[in-house]
């Protein structure tokens, strides 16, 4: 691409090949997958939160994180943590001050949104292969600007990610006392992975250390900016991972509370 004063960027035409690409190699699996998976897990994500049952077991004190922090007024005393104050209507989530938030972290990642200009946008859909828009303007306008706001979702999804992290000790303490069973190692190793992706956004990285020019200066932030910058590189993972851990602690709590399956209990 060059640029003129005078008349702005342009762009270079696309060679005069027949082809729409090159590639012969399966360049289109990757983003049919992106589309087949996230639209399987949203489709079960809507489902379950305005089911508005089953996301809580008293017994164990487990609460599954699509539920959480569960503030309507319908939801099960025992299981609003944080007082019920919001309306209750089939569709309002029991839990409306995290679920848009959690989305709009998502919908703004770095990660995401590669994935989904990719697969549902098609701009372009892989390396090498043309982008089936004619123009491209880039995160400059309405809607996509917003995207810049990820900063911001950031800090929303830090305080949501320390509400599960309770939400996890608490479940500690069921009806019957101190207790440990199989939805305990379920509900920790979802929180873990939870901060494993907040940790590792590009935001955090940035708001640890990003604007520093002297990091001899600041070594504490040095040091959490290199630790963060390795979890950074495994962002991806993390966010196809914590789409694994959200999905399998609340299937596994909704089959509890439903009485489907026993829990499996090593203390209590
Ligand atoms: S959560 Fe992915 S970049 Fe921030």
């Amino acid at each position: 691409m060059t640029t003129s004063a005078s008349a702005g960027p342009r762009v270079r035409p696309r060679a005069e090949i027949a082809q729409r690409t090159l590639r012969t190699d399966r360049w289109w699996l990757a983003p049919s997958l992106t589309v087949f998976f996230l639209v399987a897990w949203l489709a079960y994500g809507v489902v379950r939160v305005f089911l508005q049952e089953n996301y809580w077991v008293a017994e164990y004190g487990y609460l599954t994180p699509f539920y959480s922090p569960c503030t309507a007024t319908g939801c099960i005393p025992e299981a609003a943590h944080f007082g019920r104050f919001t309306p209750d209507h089939p569709l309002i989530p029991y839990a409306p001050l995290s679920l848009p938030f959690l989305l709009l972290f998502r919908l703004t990642c770095y990660y995401y949104r590669k994935a989904y200009y990719r697969s549902f946008w098609l701009s372009p859909p892989a390396c090498a292969v043309p982008d089936t828009h004619a123009r491209y303007t880039g995160e400059t306008r309405f809607p996509l600007i917003f995207q810049n706001a990820h900063r911001y979702a950031f800090y929303l999804a830090f305080v949501i990610t320390a509400i599960n992290t309770y939400d996890a000790i608490l479940a500690f303490f069921g009806e019957r006392g101190f207790g440990f069973g199989l939805g305990n190692v379920i509900l920790l190793i979802n929180v873990v992975m939870l901060w494993g992706y907040t940790a590792s956004c590009h935001s955090c990285r940035h708001i640890m250390a990003g604007r520093l020019t002297h990091f001899s200066r600041h070594p504490v932030r040095y040091r959490a900016w290199s630790l963060i910058s390795k979890l950074n590189a495994r962002h991806m993972q993390f966010a196809w991972i914590t789409l694994a851990t959200l999905a399998i602690t609340d299937f596994y709590v909704m089959a509890l509370a439903a009485g489907w399956i026993t829990d499996v209990r090593f203390i209590n």
